[in-house]
């Protein structure tokens, strides 16, 4: 891949360094998203009243809308503390032990990237979550002896990009479950301007408005591309960031109208060229332009599905009027004879 795509969701190093400062501090900062809000700023005064845990929050979406922020609010406005970890850097059932007889009552644990835990530990977490109870083996061989640890209470929240890798069992053991959709363009604009106010830069309304049409409904994106755009700023001097001004930086970053990258564009391209517009299977897809399957399954679909570039059928993935017209591709006639497909992999 030519440079790090500045479209991509995916935190990336330069991220880490502003994000802390950039994360909403109390549920009135955090923009958008009101019926997620709504419904657990209910749950969380029940808990509170009640002197209780908050149940287990399962919060899944694509990268970069929020859930490790709403992961840290939630324990805030519960008054508590928040251990994080992730799921692949739980490697043993011995870690995960330590970590849950550590909490102290109604503290959060904080498991990202959930859907990759190891199947062992994930099933220790079964009990935990379910009745406050570990199982450990004491001793080896014939001497060994079960015993049953009691933790105090505490509140899981797991976050994931990829929901369908939840196994059952693990989701059924949440009591709250929810979904982050991508943002609404004017949600995203009020964060670009709360961000500028954090990082002291001056940006007018239509160069926010800008920068937010083409930040794919993606906070983590639109603080990134505000950075980049105050960076052309400065380098050509203007003191603030104006529709011209931002819709000029990012020509030159080669965002397009719709926040589309490169990759996008080669998704969509070979669908036409080598699959007459669809439908074909996402592995097929993913050995033709060498993407791996997942990032196409967790970054690239859900965006591209959302502006209703692309249709999900039974038999694969099809691409719709609207992305011909946006590629400038004359769309196939209903009853033209069908493309020969070649059929590369099995999905
Ligand atoms: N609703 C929001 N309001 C304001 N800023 C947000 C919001 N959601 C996300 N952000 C910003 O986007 C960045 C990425 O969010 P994060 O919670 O890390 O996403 P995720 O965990 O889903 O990948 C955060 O640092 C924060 O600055
Ligand atoms: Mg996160």
């Amino acid at each position: 891949m030519s440079e790090p795509a500045v479209l991509n969701p995916v935190r990336t190093k330069e991220d880490l360094l502003f994000e802390d400062s950039l994360r909403p501090r109390s549920f009135d900062e955090f923009i958008g998203q009101s019926n997620i809000k709504a419904n657990l700023k209910i749950f969380i005064e029940a808990a509170r009243k009640r002197n209780e845990h908050l149940d287990h929050v399962l919060l899944y979406g694509p990268p970069g809308l929020g859930k490790t922020s709403l992961a840290y609010l939630i324990a805030k406005e519960m008054g508590v503390g928040i251990k994080p970890t992730a799921g692949p850097v739980i490697e043993r059932i011995g870690d995960l032990s330590a970590i849950l007889s550590n909490l102290q009552s109604k503290e959060t644990l904080f498991i990202d990237e959930i859907h990759r835990l190891n199947p062992s530990v994930e099933e220790i977490l079964y009990s935990a979550m379910e009745d406050f109870s570990l199982d450990i083996i004491i001793g080896q061989g014939p001497s060994a002896r079960s015993h049953k640890l009691q933790l105090r209470k505490f509140t899981l929240i797991g976050a994931t990009t990829r929901a369908g890798r939840i196994t059952a069992p693990l989701r059924s053991r949440f009591g709250i479950i929810h979904r982050l959709d991508y943002y609404r363009d004017e949600d995203i604009k009020d964060i670009i301007l709360r961000a500028a106010r954090i990082l002291k830069v001056r940006i007018d309304d239509e160069g926010s408005a800008q920068i937010a049409l083409r930040s794919r409904g993606t906070p983590r994106v639109a603080n990134r591309l505000l950075r980049r755009v105050r960076d052309y700023a400065d380098v050509r001097g203007q003191a603030v960031i104006t529709g011209r001004e931002a819709k000029h930086a990012l020509d030159k970053m080669e965002v397009d109208a719709l926040g589309l990258d490169d990759v996008d564009r080669k998704i969509l391209m070979t669908i036409i060229e080598n699959f007459g517009g669809g439908p074909v299977g996402i592995g097929t897809i993913s050995a033709a332009i060498d993407e791996d399957k997942d990032t196409i399954e967790s970054i690239y679909e859900p965006f591209l599905m959302r502006i209703g570039f692309l249709e999900r059928t039974t038999r694969g993935r099809k691409l719709t009027a609207k992305a011909y017209a946006h590629l400038g591709v004359a769309y196939p006639h209903r009853d033209a004879p069908p493309v020969p497909q070649k059929k590369l992999f099995k999905d």
